[in-house]
């Protein structure tokens, strides 16, 4: 069963017009949080909206927790009201994250959108708890954001935006197919919209390279209940749907079905 906690919101920043982060302060009974794992938030204290909305851990400290979050509807509007001293009622952490045994010196990571926010606390991760310093390709629409800090945790990151405000103009997938021609990536490591993840896929399989995406799908309960986040997931030859909260968040793209 996973804890339920009350977490003091004890930082917030605002990085653009619909983008903001805010730390919460993490108590010393909580399990573990590896990268790619989500925590449920719950919008307000009212019980409106009623479920808890799903967030990736964009970084863990000492004593807090960081979520990087965008402003899509009315829960996450509510969130980005909460300040300094509020509580915050969270579930978590959940999910299994990425498959870090797997992960080796030759794996690139890449973010697009609001994506980049798990795969920076993966960085981290990967270069203060393992020594792995990674490189890291990131695409956005337009202005990046967040690139102070994602900057001070890799040395080499790589960006596209559409745009074309800034590093290449176009899509990640340009930059990644540029490092898969040169053989120097043999595992890719992703978070983002759904048209980027079945792109990354699909190009790294062209060029016999694993995938691990991590998968947001529509969420209900967030533990493992209801159902309402299954992806198809095909195993041995096999179709099946899995749930997105509890057997991923992330999955290797071999298994993933985008077409069903
Ligand atoms: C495992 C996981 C990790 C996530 N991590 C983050 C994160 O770190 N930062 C962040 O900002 N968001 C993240 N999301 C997405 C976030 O949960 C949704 O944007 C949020 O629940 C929307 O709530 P809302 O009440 O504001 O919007 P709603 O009113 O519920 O929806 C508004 C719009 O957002 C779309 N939407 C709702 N849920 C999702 C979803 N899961 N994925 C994509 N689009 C959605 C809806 O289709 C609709 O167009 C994550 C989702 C999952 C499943
Ligand atoms: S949201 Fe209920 S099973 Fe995943």
């Amino acid at each position: 069963m996973k804890k339920t906690y009350q977490l003091k919101v004890v930082k917030k920043e605002v990085l653009n017009d619909e983008i903001f982060k805010f730390e919460l302060d993490k108590p010393e009974d909580m399990p573990a949080i590896y990268p790619g794992q989500f925590f449920g938030l719950a919008a307000s204290r009212t019980g409106y909206p009623l479920l808890k909305r799903p967030i990736s851990v964009s970084k863990v400290l000492d004593k807090s927790i960081e979520f990087t979050v965008k402003v899509v509807g009315e829960g996450t509007r509510l969130l980005l009201d909460k300040e300094i001293n509020d509580l915050i009622e969270v579930i978590g952490p959940v999910g299994n994250g990425f498959f870090l045994n797997e992960i080796t010196d030759k794996s690139l990571i890449v973010g697009g959108g609001i994506g980049i926010s798990p795969v920076k606390e993966l960085a981290r991760y990967l270069k203060e708890e393992k020594g792995l310093k990674l490189p890291v390709v990131l695409g956005f629409r337009d202005k990046p954001f967040d690139m102070e800090d994602f900057s001070s945790i890799s040395d080499e990151i790589e960006i596209a935006t559409e745009s074309g405000i800034e590093g290449h103009k176009g899509y990640v997938t340009y930059i990644l197919e540029e490092r898969l021609k040169s053989g120097s990536v043999d595992q890719v490591l992703v978070c983002g919209p759904h048209m980027m993840l079945k792109a990354v896929k699909e190009l790294c399989e062209r060029y016999n390279v694993i995938t691990q995406l991590l998968m947001e799908e529509r969420m209900a309960c967030g533990i493992g209940a209801c159902l309402v986040c299954t992806c198809a997931i095909k195993e041995e030859g096999e179709m099946k749907n899995k749930r997105v909260c509890k057997d991923g968040p992330v999955f290797y793209g071999s298994e993933v079905v985008f077409d069903v």
